[in-house]
Formats: structure tokens, C-alpha cells, sequence
């Protein structure tokens, strides 16, 4: 165990590692006046009370694995290649059947209305308006069927496993009767985890938590059905009881080795979500953008490979297309835009991660996605 004073250090060292620190915030007026989405991390730090920020901003542990994701992106550099007529970009992306404009998609955030009123609902409407698809957490604050009317079509689904079949097919069934076509089975809390650091954001508020929180939490999703999810005995099994359940589109995320992909997809899954919970579940796991090579090569011919964790740039964007994702997705970030702006700063995130990764596919020669192959990067030994 370490004393008292190292974790104080490390929790300080957490923090000191921040972009919040790193440079001078700008003021927003509008979501229109961010120069990058770091710029909406500042402010939503300055609005959130402590414990939702501590919830949001932290992984477990020493948050590791949380900055895993954000430094991996540093041992690749990018290999462009010049003379080329990069007037028109196209960004367009096919994912089963459907055309998207751009490959970067909203990660399923619980519990939104902790950092907005309008909370999913905005996101939904932003989501709509800048056509990217919003995958919504079984702990959404909203319903699903409510979701689904502001984002003018029924969200990708995430499933959170509840404790008892039952009560799983109760939920699969809600999910399709609202007309969701692609279901996530999130698989990397299955294990349990330790939030300390949010522990210790929570101990700053001053705030009764009881007069917002209500034991059990009254989820949208759970309504009629017990509280609790994530069954740590769940299996391949279980996958196949569940593959047998629906005829959705059936991801799984949360998976960052080849070898688990492999048996994936011969479990019968759609598509991979190479993930770590943006560094909330597992310690001193690799950053995902490490991870998404071997998993591209076991299983990229057969199915499509999503990523998420740490996406801040569209420079990070383009490297997991060249390294093989087919969709990237943002967690933070939009959040970051949800508390600060509601739709507008989610629509504004959205629009610079977009014009990055225009710029970099121009800086690099490659005007269309299918252009962005692996030999665009180096990556390099540290
Ligand atoms: C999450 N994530 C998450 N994942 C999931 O499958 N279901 C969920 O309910 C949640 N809830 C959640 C809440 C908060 C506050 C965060 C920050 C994250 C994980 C999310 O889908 C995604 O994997 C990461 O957020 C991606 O990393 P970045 O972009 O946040 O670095």
C-alpha cells in the first residue's frame, strides 16, 4: 500500500497532467469562439460541480490506462506524402449499408443530465443536425423512445447486461420495439473497478448528493426491472444467448486483444469495439490506439473494427484509419460541449474534430478514406 502523501501526489500528478494546466483557457462566449476541444474541457471543469467532474474527467486507480489513451497517439507520426490535388475531400464512410459522413461517431456517456438539463436529448439534436450516429447508454438519463424523436431515427443501442436473463430479454425487446438496428454489448466492466479518483472529487463537494440521488437510481432504461447489470459471470456463452436473442446488428465493446476478436466473431458478432471504457475500467491497460492493430489484423476482413479512448484531434482520428478502424468515437470531448453549451457545443465539437481530420487527410494526400492506409503512419519505438 502506498502512504497517504503518494497518492496525494499521484491524484495531484493526475490533475497537473490535465490540458487544463497546460495552457492558458480561452474565454468562451459561444461554443463558436473554441479553437480546438480541449478549449471545452477548461470551461466545463469551471461549471460542473466537483463530483460530476470527478466522475467524468477520471479513470481508476492512478488513471493510467486513461492517459494510456491520450499518449498512445504519440508513438505514431504521420508519413504524408505531397503533389497531390487535395482540393475535395471526402470523409464518407459505409458502415452496414449506410452511408455516414464522417467516420467519427458519439460514444454511449451515462447519466447525461449530470452535465446538462437537456442532456442525451441535446446530444440527440446535435447529432441529427451534424449526421453522426449517437450511440445511447442503457444508464442514459433519457429513454430511448424519447432519444430516438429528437435524433429523427432510434439510436445505436448500449447494453449493459442485466444481472438475470430475464430481465435481459425484457430489455433487448424494449430496445428493438423503439426500432434500434445496432446493439453494443459493453463487456470491460464485467469485472468490477475502483473510481478513486472520482472518490476523492466526490469528498470535495460540499452539495448533498440526496437531494438530487435517490437509492436505487431510477434509470430510464431499468424501469420494471432490477437495478443492478454487468453479470461477472457472464461468458462466450453468454454471447451466444444473446447473438440467438436478437437479429440487431450485434457489436461488442470493450475488446483490446486479437485474440478475443477472433473468438468474437466466431461467437457471431457484427463488429468490434476496440475499447477500454476510456480508461474507467481496467488499470495499466494499454491505450486503445495500441491495441487496434492486432485486432484489425485477427478480424478487420471480416468485420468492421470500431475504436474509442482519447480521440482529441483529428490527427488522432487519422491514425486508427490508417491503422484499420472503420468508426472512431469521442466520449469526453462532446461531453465537454454538452455541459458547456448544450447542442451548440456538442454540434461545435463535432464540426472541429471534422475540419482536423479534412485537413490532416489534405496534409497527407489522402482525399478519401479508403486512401488512408497503414503505410501513412510510422510508428515509432517509445
Ligand atoms: C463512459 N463510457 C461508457 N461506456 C459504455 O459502454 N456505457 C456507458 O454508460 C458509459 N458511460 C460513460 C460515462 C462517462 C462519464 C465516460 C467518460 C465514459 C465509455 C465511453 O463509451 C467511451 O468508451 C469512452 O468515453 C471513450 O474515451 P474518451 O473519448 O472519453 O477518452
Amino acid at each position: 500500500m502506498l502512504p497517504m502523501h503518494a497518492h496525494r501526489r499521484q491524484f495531484l500528478q493526475f490533475l497537473a497532467a490535465s490540458p487544463l494546466f497546460a495552457q492558458d483557457p480561452l474565454k468562451l462566449a459561444t461554443a463558436g469562439d473554441a479553437l480546438s476541444v480541449n478549449d471545452f474541457e477548461s470551461l466545463a471543469n469551471k461549471m460542473l460541480p466537483p463530483a460530476h467532474w470527478g466522475y467524468m474527467a477520471s479513470g481508476v486507480d492512478d488513471n493510467r490506462t486513461y492517459q494510456a489513451n491520450i499518449d498512445g497517439f504519440k508513438h505514431f507520426q504521420l508519413k504524408p506524402r505531397r503533389m497531390i490535388d487535395v482540393t475535395n475531400v471526402d470523409m464518407r464512410t459505409e458502415v452496414f449499408g449506410r452511408t455516414w459522413d464522417s467516420p467519427i461517431f458519439l460514444c454511449p456517456v451515462g447519466g447525461q443530465r449530470m452535465f446538462h438539463q437537456q442532456g442525451e436529448l441535446a446530444v440527440a439534436r446535435a447529432a441529427k443536425a451534424k449526421k453522426h450516429v449517437q450511440v445511447l447508454s442503457s444508464v442514459t438519463s433519457y429513454a430511448v423512445e424519447d432519444v430516438a424523436k429528437e435524433l429523427g431515427e432510434p439510436p445505436w443501442y448500449q447494453l449493459y447486461m442485466p444481472l438475470t436473463w430475464d430481465a435481459t430479454e425484457k430489455l433487448v425487446r424494449r430496445v428493438e420495439a423503439a426500432g434500434c438496428t445496432t446493439m453494443a454489448w459493453t463487456v470491460d466492466l464485467l469485472a468490477g473497478r475502483n473510481t478513486e479518483t472520482a472518490e476523492r472529487f466526490r469528498r470535495m463537494d460540499t452539495r448533498d448528493c440526496n437531494s438530487c440521488h435517490v437509492t436505487p437510481p431510477q434509470r430510464a432504461m431499468y424501469k420494471g426491472l432490477p437495478p443492478d447489470f454487468n453479470p461477472p459471470g457472464a461468458n462466450w456463452e453468454t454471447l451466444d444467448k444473446l447473438r440467438k436473442l436478437t437479429k440487431m446488428k450485434l457489436l461488442i465493446k470493450g475488446l483490446d486483444s486479437g485474440e478475443d476478436a477472433r473468438l468474437a466473431v466466431e461467437h457471431g458478432v457484427d463488429g468490434i469495439v476496440v475499447s477500454n471504457h476510456g480508461g474507467r475500467a481496467l488499470e495499466t491497460g494499454r491505450g486503445t490506439i495500441e491495441a487496434l492493430g492486432e485486432v484489425v489484423d485477427a478480424v478487420g476482413r471480416q468485420v468492421p473494427v470500431f475504436i474509442d479512448g482519447g480521440f482529441r484531434r483529428g490527427t488522432d482520428i487519422y491514425k486508427a484509419l490508417a491503422i484499420g478502424a472503420k468508426g472512431v468515437g469521442i466520449g469526453r470531448p462532446y461531453i465537454w460541449g454538452l455541459t458547456s453549451f448544450g447542442q451548440a457545443g456538442v454540434e461545435k465539437v463535432l464540426e472541429i474534430l471534422r475540419a482536423e481530420l479534412a485537413r490532416t487527410m489534405r496534409q497527407c494526400g489522402t482525399t478519401t478514406i479508403a486512401q488512408i492506409t497503414r503505410d501513412r503512419i510510422i510508428r515509432t519505438g517509445a
